[in-house]
Protein backbone atom coordinates (compact mmCIF):
# COMPACT_ATOMS: atom_id res chain seq x y z
CA UNK A 1 0.00 0.00 0.00
CA UNK A 2 0.85 3.84 -0.01
CA UNK A 3 0.43 6.93 1.44
CA UNK A 4 1.09 10.48 0.41
CA UNK A 5 3.85 11.62 3.66
CA UNK A 6 5.25 14.78 3.74
CA UNK A 7 6.43 15.21 0.48
CA UNK A 8 6.72 11.47 -0.86
CA UNK A 9 5.13 8.40 -1.71
CA UNK A 10 5.69 5.79 1.21
CA UNK A 11 5.21 2.74 0.47
CA UNK A 12 4.42 -0.02 3.46
CA UNK A 13 2.64 -3.23 4.21
CA UNK A 14 0.74 -3.64 7.27
CA UNK A 15 -0.86 -7.21 8.52
CA UNK A 16 -2.64 -8.78 11.64
CA UNK A 17 -4.39 -7.12 14.41
CA UNK A 18 -3.49 -6.33 17.92
CA UNK A 19 -0.86 -4.03 19.62
CA UNK A 20 1.05 -2.37 16.71
CA UNK A 21 4.68 -2.60 16.13
CA UNK A 22 6.34 -0.50 13.72
CA UNK A 23 9.45 -2.14 12.00
CA UNK A 24 12.14 -0.28 10.58
CA UNK A 25 14.67 -1.54 8.23
CA UNK A 26 18.10 -0.91 7.97
CA UNK A 27 20.86 0.51 5.65
CA UNK A 28 20.56 0.14 2.47
CA UNK A 29 17.86 -2.45 2.40
CA UNK A 30 14.14 -2.39 2.17
CA UNK A 31 10.91 -3.89 4.29
CA UNK A 32 11.67 -6.69 3.08
CA UNK A 33 13.91 -8.11 4.48
CA UNK A 34 11.07 -7.97 7.31
CA UNK A 35 9.33 -10.85 5.56
CA UNK A 36 10.10 -13.67 8.15
CA UNK A 37 9.00 -11.50 11.60
CA UNK A 38 5.44 -10.74 9.45
CA UNK A 39 4.89 -14.32 9.09
CA UNK A 40 5.38 -15.06 12.37
CA UNK A 41 4.15 -12.16 14.12
CA UNK A 42 0.93 -11.36 12.18
CA UNK A 43 -1.38 -14.01 14.20
CA UNK A 44 -1.03 -12.32 17.62
CA UNK A 45 0.51 -8.19 16.80
CA UNK A 46 -0.49 -6.19 13.70
CA UNK A 47 2.70 -5.94 11.97
CA UNK A 48 3.56 -2.71 9.88
CA UNK A 49 6.84 -2.40 7.83
CA UNK A 50 7.72 0.57 5.77
CA UNK A 51 9.71 1.18 2.86
CA UNK A 52 11.81 4.09 4.25
CA UNK A 53 11.91 7.28 1.64
CA UNK A 54 14.66 6.90 -0.96
CA UNK A 55 14.33 2.34 -0.37
CA UNK A 56 12.18 -0.43 -2.15
CA UNK A 57 9.23 1.26 -3.22
CA UNK A 58 9.37 4.15 -1.91
CA UNK A 59 9.51 7.85 -3.02
CA UNK A 60 13.59 9.21 -3.79
CA UNK A 61 13.94 12.53 -1.60
CA UNK A 62 17.08 14.81 -3.17
CA UNK A 63 18.96 15.89 -0.19
CA UNK A 64 20.34 13.96 3.12
CA UNK A 65 17.84 11.73 4.52
CA UNK A 66 17.68 12.95 8.19
CA UNK A 67 17.04 10.50 10.85
CA UNK A 68 14.48 12.82 12.19
CA UNK A 69 12.80 13.20 8.77
CA UNK A 70 12.59 9.46 8.68
CA UNK A 71 10.84 9.27 12.12
CA UNK A 72 8.68 12.29 11.35
CA UNK A 73 7.07 10.29 7.76
CA UNK A 74 6.56 7.39 10.50
CA UNK A 75 4.69 9.63 12.60
CA UNK A 76 2.76 10.53 9.60
CA UNK A 77 2.08 7.20 8.63
CA UNK A 78 0.19 5.95 12.01
CA UNK A 79 -2.01 9.43 11.52
CA UNK A 80 -3.21 7.80 7.91
CA UNK A 81 -3.43 4.36 9.62
CA UNK A 82 -5.13 5.97 13.05
CA UNK A 83 -2.82 4.77 14.95
CA UNK A 84 -2.07 6.22 18.28
CA UNK A 85 1.05 4.25 20.20
CA UNK A 86 3.29 1.51 18.64
CA UNK A 87 5.82 -0.83 19.93
CA UNK A 88 8.38 0.28 17.41
CA UNK A 89 11.99 -1.09 16.61
CA UNK A 90 15.07 -1.80 14.09
CA UNK A 91 17.84 -3.08 12.73
CA UNK A 92 20.45 -0.63 12.64
CA UNK A 93 19.89 2.70 10.96
CA UNK A 94 16.80 1.72 11.60
CA UNK A 95 17.68 1.70 15.27
CA UNK A 96 18.77 5.30 14.63
CA UNK A 97 15.58 6.06 13.19
CA UNK A 98 13.46 4.76 16.66
CA UNK A 99 15.87 6.79 18.78
CA UNK A 100 14.85 10.14 16.48
CA UNK A 101 11.12 8.88 17.27
CA UNK A 102 11.42 8.52 20.90
CA UNK A 103 12.89 11.97 20.57
CA UNK A 104 10.48 13.60 18.58
CA UNK A 105 7.53 11.37 19.26
CA UNK A 106 7.78 9.66 22.46
CA UNK A 107 3.93 10.33 23.16
CA UNK A 108 3.81 7.55 20.42
CA UNK A 109 5.58 4.98 21.65
CA UNK A 110 4.35 1.85 24.09
CA UNK A 111 7.72 -0.08 23.63
CA UNK A 112 11.22 -0.26 21.68
CA UNK A 113 13.23 -2.75 20.03
CA UNK A 114 16.87 -1.61 19.55
CA UNK A 115 18.46 -4.48 16.91
CA UNK A 116 22.23 -4.17 16.29
CA UNK A 117 22.94 -0.40 16.32
CA UNK A 118 24.33 2.11 18.34
CA UNK A 119 23.43 5.21 20.64
CA UNK A 120 26.32 6.86 19.36
CA UNK A 121 26.78 9.18 16.27
CA UNK A 122 29.37 8.84 13.75
CA UNK A 123 33.07 9.87 14.38
CA UNK A 124 34.93 12.44 12.67
CA UNK A 125 36.70 9.39 10.25
CA UNK A 126 32.99 7.41 9.81
CA UNK A 127 31.52 10.94 8.41
CA UNK A 128 34.27 11.50 6.13
CA UNK A 129 33.63 8.00 5.08
CA UNK A 130 30.07 8.17 3.89
CA UNK A 131 30.61 11.57 2.02
CA UNK A 132 33.39 9.50 0.19
CA UNK A 133 30.89 6.02 -0.27
CA UNK A 134 27.80 8.24 -0.88
CA UNK A 135 29.64 10.10 -3.99
CA UNK A 136 30.96 6.51 -5.22
CA UNK A 137 27.70 5.48 -5.10
CA UNK A 138 26.26 8.18 -7.10
CA UNK A 139 28.93 7.38 -9.68
CA UNK A 140 28.81 4.18 -9.60
CA UNK A 141 25.61 2.65 -8.51
CA UNK A 142 24.13 0.55 -5.48
CA UNK A 143 26.38 -2.33 -6.39
CA UNK A 144 29.68 -0.58 -5.17
CA UNK A 145 27.92 -0.70 -2.02
CA UNK A 146 26.52 -4.04 -1.79
CA UNK A 147 30.09 -5.25 -2.29
CA UNK A 148 31.43 -3.70 0.55
CA UNK A 149 28.76 -4.54 2.81
CA UNK A 150 27.42 -7.95 2.22
CA UNK A 151 30.63 -9.55 3.86
CA UNK A 152 29.61 -7.74 7.28
CA UNK A 153 25.64 -7.75 7.04
CA UNK A 154 25.47 -11.72 7.73
CA UNK A 155 27.66 -13.99 9.92
CA UNK A 156 30.65 -15.68 8.32
CA UNK A 157 29.21 -18.97 7.44
CA UNK A 158 26.33 -17.26 5.49
CA UNK A 159 28.32 -14.79 3.95
CA UNK A 160 29.74 -16.85 1.30
CA UNK A 161 27.46 -17.56 -0.97
CA UNK A 162 23.56 -18.28 0.48
CA UNK A 163 20.27 -17.51 0.00
CA UNK A 164 19.99 -14.51 1.82
CA UNK A 165 23.32 -13.29 0.82
CA UNK A 166 21.77 -13.34 -2.48
CA UNK A 167 17.93 -12.14 -1.27
CA UNK A 168 20.27 -9.08 0.39
CA UNK A 169 22.21 -8.36 -2.73
CA UNK A 170 19.03 -8.24 -4.83
CA UNK A 171 17.43 -5.81 -2.44
CA UNK A 172 20.41 -3.60 -2.68
CA UNK A 173 20.79 -3.87 -6.25
CA UNK A 174 17.18 -2.24 -6.61
CA UNK A 175 17.48 0.76 -4.39
CA UNK A 176 18.05 3.95 -5.88
CA UNK A 177 21.85 5.12 -5.86
CA UNK A 178 20.33 9.11 -4.79
CA UNK A 179 18.27 7.06 -1.79
CA UNK A 180 21.33 5.17 -0.54
CA UNK A 181 23.13 8.85 -1.03
CA UNK A 182 20.54 10.56 1.18
CA UNK A 183 20.88 8.26 3.67
CA UNK A 184 24.36 8.32 3.86
CA UNK A 185 24.44 11.58 4.08
CA UNK A 186 21.53 11.17 6.90
CA UNK A 187 23.30 9.25 8.92
CA UNK A 188 26.54 11.43 8.86
CA UNK A 189 23.97 14.22 10.40
CA UNK A 190 22.82 11.87 13.57
CA UNK A 191 22.83 13.39 16.91
CA UNK A 192 24.06 11.25 19.82
CA UNK A 193 20.98 9.88 21.10
CA UNK A 194 22.65 8.64 24.69
CA UNK A 195 20.86 11.17 26.92
CA UNK A 196 17.71 9.54 26.20
CA UNK A 197 18.95 6.22 27.37
CA UNK A 198 18.44 6.57 30.94
CA UNK A 199 14.52 8.21 31.24
CA UNK A 200 13.49 5.17 28.77
CA UNK A 201 10.35 4.18 30.99
CA UNK A 202 8.43 1.96 27.95
CA UNK A 203 9.61 -1.90 27.98
CA UNK A 204 12.80 -2.39 25.84
CA UNK A 205 14.08 -5.24 23.70
CA UNK A 206 17.93 -5.18 22.73
CA UNK A 207 19.24 -7.67 20.54
CA UNK A 208 22.58 -8.55 19.38
CA UNK A 209 24.75 -10.69 17.18
CA UNK A 210 27.21 -12.64 18.49
CA UNK A 211 28.75 -12.32 15.39
CA UNK A 212 28.08 -8.60 14.62
CA UNK A 213 31.17 -6.83 13.19
CA UNK A 214 29.40 -3.44 12.73
CA UNK A 215 28.02 -3.09 15.79
CA UNK A 216 29.23 -5.96 18.11
CA UNK A 217 27.89 -7.28 21.06
CA UNK A 218 29.37 -4.61 23.54
CA UNK A 219 27.14 -2.05 21.93
CA UNK A 220 23.87 -3.81 22.83
CA UNK A 221 25.71 -4.51 26.38
CA UNK A 222 26.07 -0.83 27.10
CA UNK A 223 22.46 -0.03 25.50
CA UNK A 224 21.33 -2.63 28.32
CA UNK A 225 22.91 -1.44 30.68
CA UNK A 226 22.06 2.31 30.23
CA UNK A 227 18.13 1.27 29.39
CA UNK A 228 16.57 0.83 33.29
CA UNK A 229 14.78 -2.75 33.07
CA UNK A 230 15.70 -3.48 29.36
CA UNK A 231 15.85 -7.08 28.25
CA UNK A 232 18.73 -8.16 25.96
CA UNK A 233 18.91 -11.24 23.92
CA UNK A 234 22.09 -12.63 22.27
CA UNK A 235 21.69 -14.59 19.13
CA UNK A 236 24.53 -17.15 18.69
CA UNK A 237 25.25 -17.47 14.99
CA UNK A 238 24.13 -13.79 14.03
CA UNK A 239 25.99 -10.82 11.99
CA UNK A 240 24.62 -7.75 11.96
CA UNK A 241 21.31 -7.87 9.97
CA UNK A 242 20.56 -10.49 12.68
CA UNK A 243 17.08 -11.06 11.86
CA UNK A 244 17.65 -12.41 8.56
CA UNK A 245 20.88 -14.29 9.90
CA UNK A 246 18.89 -16.25 12.80
CA UNK A 247 15.04 -15.50 12.17
CA UNK A 248 13.98 -18.22 14.65
CA UNK A 249 15.97 -17.02 17.25
CA UNK A 250 15.13 -13.29 16.61
CA UNK A 251 11.24 -14.09 16.14
CA UNK A 252 11.26 -15.67 19.19
CA UNK A 253 12.95 -12.90 21.41
CA UNK A 254 10.29 -10.63 19.79
CA UNK A 255 7.17 -13.12 20.45
CA UNK A 256 8.34 -13.19 24.11
CA UNK A 257 8.54 -9.54 24.17
CA UNK A 258 5.59 -8.27 22.72
CA UNK A 259 3.46 -11.05 24.97
CA UNK A 260 4.37 -9.02 27.71
CA UNK A 261 3.45 -5.96 26.15
CA UNK A 262 -0.10 -7.20 25.05
CA UNK A 263 -1.02 -8.68 28.16
C1 LIG B 1 22.85 -0.52 8.80
O1 LIG B 1 22.92 -1.76 8.81
O2 LIG B 1 21.76 0.07 8.83
C2 LIG B 1 24.15 0.24 8.72
O3 LIG B 1 25.20 -0.59 9.05
C3 LIG B 1 24.15 1.45 9.59
C4 LIG B 1 25.42 2.23 9.49
O4 LIG B 1 26.07 2.21 8.43
O5 LIG B 1 25.78 2.91 10.47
Amino acid sequence: MEAQINDIRLYYRTQGQGVPVLLVHGFPLSGEVWQEQIEALHGTVQVIVPDLRGFGRSDVPDGPSRMETFADDLSRLLDTLHINQVVIGGVSMGGYITFAFLRHHHERVRGLIFANTRATPDTDEARTNRETTAQLVEAQGAGVIADTMLPKLLAPSEARSSDRHTFLRSLIERNSPRGIAAALRGMALRPDSSDLLPHIQVPTLIIAGDQDVMTPPAEMQHLHAAIPGSRLVELAGAGHVSNIDQPEGFNAALRDFLSRISA
